[in-house]
């Protein structure tokens, strides 16, 4: 039997639909400019994006490591959250690779970063202790945050705070068509705040490999070199962009059914005993998405040692894959994407009640 995977909306399979535009599209040599449907790929999110220009990249992580050494130097400093998957997960890229300072402020429940500690963190310049802000890097949604999507109303609000300090500001937008659906916004509004803006094809919109940089014709002639710099330069990778372009057709307004599938998974999580889901009882200024996490409290349901470790194993067991996460052993994920459907969404809340009565 399929487990009914509910790590990530990154184990998407291409639908078969996806694998013929793959098949079929026309491809050439991308290192020497020469992959129509790259360029096409490129031409076509740097549209949606309301920039001037896209560039393909393998990944998310790639797309926001090339963003931050085109627009910060050795000993630079950038301001990101302390849940960002840019500073949690992207292995130190920054530092490691591009020797950019990092300040992390606390990400507050909602996603974004509070304006004024923001203004507190910038540096003097004229102090020859300090390492120079240069940047600002936001991520909608926000992972670790639960999936919330960020207004463009808070995004515009950093803009202005940068632009008085001469800073850039990049959106890691791994899931920024999540964030639009979810909003009911036009994703201009989202990204126009942005001086580069990074979004995955790899993740709700379904494509098996890919993201996408976009910004300034200028910006992305720098990204274009540091793309090569760190090996992803890829050949006749056009049969991957088929597979974006084809996702970027069909799969963004169905983003709004993964969603929906969250909210009753959010709903029903939190009416187990001995789980907590706070996105089921927080209103938020922004809207939240695909993401569902939960903590599970097993002192509450008289099972002192039974934590999130404990039931995705149980889990596991019964046909439902879900991350545990967290160094308290309590936080757990699950993740709607386009190959769950309602039903599935009925059968993990089933197996959940089972795992948390011990039945
Ligand atoms: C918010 C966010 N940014 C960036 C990434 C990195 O994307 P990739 O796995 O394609 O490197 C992820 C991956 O899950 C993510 O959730």
């Amino acid at each position: 039997m399929t487990p009914i995977d509910l790590r990530s909306d990154t184990v998407t399979l291409p639908t078969n639909a996806m694998r013929e535009a793959m098949a079929v599209a026309s491809v050439g040599d991308d290192v020497y400019g020469e992959d129509p449907t790259i360029h096409l790929l490129e031409e076509r999110m740097a549209e949606v994006l309301g920039k001037e220009a896209g560039l393909f990249i393998a990944s998310g992580t790639m797309g926001n490591l090339v963003a931050m050494l085109a627009h910060a130097g050795r000993g630079d400093e950038v301001i990101l959250g302390d849940l960002s998957h840019t500073f949690l997960y992207e292995v130190g890229g920054i530092s490691a690779l591009g020797s950019i300072h990092s300040c992390q402020l606390p990400n507050l429940p909602d996603g974004t970063m509070d304006i004024d500690q923001m203004r507190l963190a910038m540096r003097d310049p004229d102090d020859p202790h300090a390492p120079p802000t240069r940047m600002i890097v936001l991520e909608n949604t926000h992972n670790r945050c639960g999936g919330i999507a960020l207004t463009a109303d808070y995004c515009k609000q950093v803009a202005e705070l940068a632009a008085e300090y001469q800073l850039a500001v990049h959106l890691d937008g791994a899931r920024l068509f999540n964030a639009a659906i979810a909003l009911g916004c036009p994703i201009t509004d989202l990204t126009e705040s942005f001086d580069s803006v990074t979004v995955c094809l790899s993740k709700g919109l379904g494509a098996p490999v890919g993201s996408v940089l976009c910004g300034s014709r200028a910006f992305i002639d720098r990204a274009h070199r540091l793309r090569k710099m760190v090996g992803g330069g890829m050949r006749q990778a056009g049969i991957l962009a088929a597979a974006g372009l084809f996702a970027m057709e069909h799969h963004i307004d169905r983003l709004a059914e993964d969603h929906k599938n969250a909210q009753i998974l959010a709903h029903g999580v939190a009416e187990i005993e001995g789980l907590t889901c706070p996105q089921a009882c927080i209103p938020s200024s922004g809207a939240w998405t695909n993401l569902v996490y939960f903590t599970v409290d097993g002192a509450a349901i008289g099972r002192p040692e039974f934590d999130a470790v404990k039931l995705s194993s149980q889990l596991k067991q019964r046909g439902v894959l879900a991350h545990a996460l967290g160094s308290d052993g309590k936080q757990m994920r699950m993740v709607t994407h386009i190959d769950i459907d309602s039903s599935d969404i009925e059968t993990a809340l089933a197996q959940l009640r089972s795992c948390l009565s011990g039945t």
